[in-house]
């Protein structure tokens, strides 16, 4: 069983991802980590991510790992464990830029497809509509900005004292422009979605949603 999960930053994507792959017993891929792994990358080899050629051939010969359970899913990078390097604000909007390349998407999602056959839990922006068009279900989370600046917001704050709400919110509002305006794979809804909006539900309420659909659906 394939479960696509598509929706702007901070709309519960990972954290119902997760809880829903364990709730199925089945695999998580967090696809942004993927695209988060090839900035990293692009930016510890000093790759200007305006040369297209380069950054795709870096996006085809890097090796990315996604390593262990829902709950502790590692993220590995050419043999180096870069989990938490790549949550840090540099590589969040470099991942934003460098997956707007054509040729790093169809880098990231050929490897996607591959570990997803034997059927995951799958979250990104094109899941649904790209990656996997005929997933077993389709999701697409939604929360109005602020509340997804506000959740965003408390994770900053962890890996950086300094960060403010107002901040927050227009880093989100500048990444949700550049993914869903970008030319190739936008984020945009599945017409066969069920969009979810969060605004004002508890995350058990929305968990408690989504297993009502994949049970009714299978
Ligand atoms: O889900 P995330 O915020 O960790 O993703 C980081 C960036 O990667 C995001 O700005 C858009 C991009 N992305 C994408 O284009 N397609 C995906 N399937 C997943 C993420």
């Amino acid at each position: 069983m394939i479960i696509a999960i598509d929706g702007p930053a901070g709309s519960g994507k990972s954290t119902l991802g997760r809880m829903l792959a364990r709730a199925l017993n089945l695999l998580y891929i967090d696809t942004g980590s993927m695209y988060r792994a090839v900035a990293l990358a692009t930016l510890e080899t000093a790759l200007d991510p305006a040369n297209i050629e380069a950054v795709t051939d870096l996006a085809h010969r890097v090796d990315i790992k996604l390593e262990g359970d829902p709950d502790s899913l590692r993220v590995w990078l050419d043999g180096i464990d870069v989990t938490e390097r790549i949550r840090e604000d540099d590589i969040t909007a470099m991942s934003s830029i460098v997956s707007s390349i054509p040729g790093v998407r169809r880098a990231m999602v050929a490897r996607q497809r591959e570990i997803g056959k034997r059927g995951a839990v799958m979250n990104g922006r094109d899941i649904g509509t790209v990656v996997f068009p005929d997933a077993d279900i389709k999701f697409f989370l939604d929360a109005a900005p602020e509340e997804r600046a506000a959740r965003r917001f408390i994770e900053d704050k962890q890996v950086n004292p300094c960060a403010t709400l107002e901040q927050t919110l227009a880093e989100i509002n500048e990444r949700d422009r550049r993914d869903s305006t970008r030319a190739d794979s936008p984020l945009k809804i599945a017409d066969d979605a069920i969009v979810i909006d969060s605004t004002g539900l508890s995350i058990e309420a929305v968990l408690n949603c989504m297993l009502d659909h994949v049970h009714r659906n299978n």
